[in-house]
């Protein structure tokens, strides 16, 4: 299974910050946005990740992430030349992809709580899996309609008279065929080529697998400045309260064995003081292993 995590878009609700960085790279508290999506795909064993995003930033996250090795990742990195879409990412990454299923992540969404959800969906996929969120404002989203067992019967991009309440969460699972998938859609009346058409064509093959996800996790939102200062307070009121760092990419590094002591060791080291840095070696020190 390879991961892609999609970071581009053009963000002009988070300007003037994206004049110069894709959004994903904004502080949500203590970290980058983009951490957080890279933290569930590490949670789901996936260690090889391509990142996507505008010209601009590639080289910021090459500075972030390098070849991802220090957290026992392959990491690879892709332009998108323009926001054409979510769906173009199997496009622009079709050589990594090769021959593998891929789980696509959006780099700005948001998951906390069990990942039960994603590890079932990892495991039981054969055509498509997604999942379904409830929401208050579903006019924003995909949005996935069931019937009354349970099964989904349509999908729809921000539609203006939402079936459910139901909506698409940024997180996908798919086998090889969404590469062939991808390449014949034809951009939507907004010019992208839209991951809800990849969606919609497995659903009309009877290949897509669409799983509620409870109302135990949050799937938060960080498009806009309050979007953001509330996922920051909300991740800052967790770590503060029980001292434990939310995706903490090096820690999930070594307790996921990715990474051994003398490697944690080493990466610790080579951080500048910082309260990231005595975070870390605190869980030396516990010796979690
Ligand atoms: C995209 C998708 C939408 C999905 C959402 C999740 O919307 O098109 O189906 O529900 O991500 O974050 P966007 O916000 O990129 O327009």
């Amino acid at each position: 299974m390879k991961g892609i995590v999609l970071a581009g878009g053009s963000g002009s609700r988070l300007y003037p910050v994206t004049k110069v960085y894709s959004k994903q790279l904004t502080l949500i508290y203590d970290k980058p946005l983009i951490y957080y999506p890279l933290s569930v795909l590490m949670l789901a064993g996936i260690r090889e990740i391509l990142i996507i995003s505008d010209k601009q930033t590639v080289p910021l996250y090459k500075k972030l992430f390098d070849d991802g090795s220090h957290l026992g990742l392959k990491v690879k990195y892709a332009v998108q030349k323009a926001p054409n879409g979510i769906a173009e990412a199997f496009i622009i990454g079709e050589k990594f992809i090769g021959k593998d299923s891929v789980t696509l992540i959006l780099g700005d969404n948001i998951f906390y709580g069990s990942l039960e959800f994603l590890y079932k969906g990892i495991s039981s996929n054969s055509g498509a899996t997604i999942f379904g969120y409830q929401v208050r404002d579903p006019q924003r989203y995909g949005i996935v309609e069931f019937n009354n067992e349970g099964r989904a019967i349509s999908i729809e991009e921000k539609p203006k008279t939402p079936k459910s309440q139901f909506a698409v969460p940024g997180i996908y699972i798919y086998n090889n065929e969404v590469v062939r998938i991808a390449k014949s859609l034809k951009p939507s009346a907004r010019g992208e080529l839209e991951i809800t058409d990849v969606n919609k064509e497995y659903l009309n093959r009877g290949n897509l697998q669409v799983e509620k996800i409870g109302r135990g996790i949050a799937w938060l939102d960080t498009g806009t400045p309050e979007a953001l200062l509330k996922a920051s307070n909300f991740f800052g009121l967790i770590e503060e309260r029980q001292g434990l760092k939310v995706a903490c990419l090096e820690e999930i590094a070594y307790y996921k064995k990715f990474i051994d002591k003398k490697k944690f060791t080493k990466l610790i080291s080579e951080m500048p003081n910082s309260v990231y840095r005595d975070y870390l070696n605190n869980l030396l020190k516990m010796d979690i292993h």
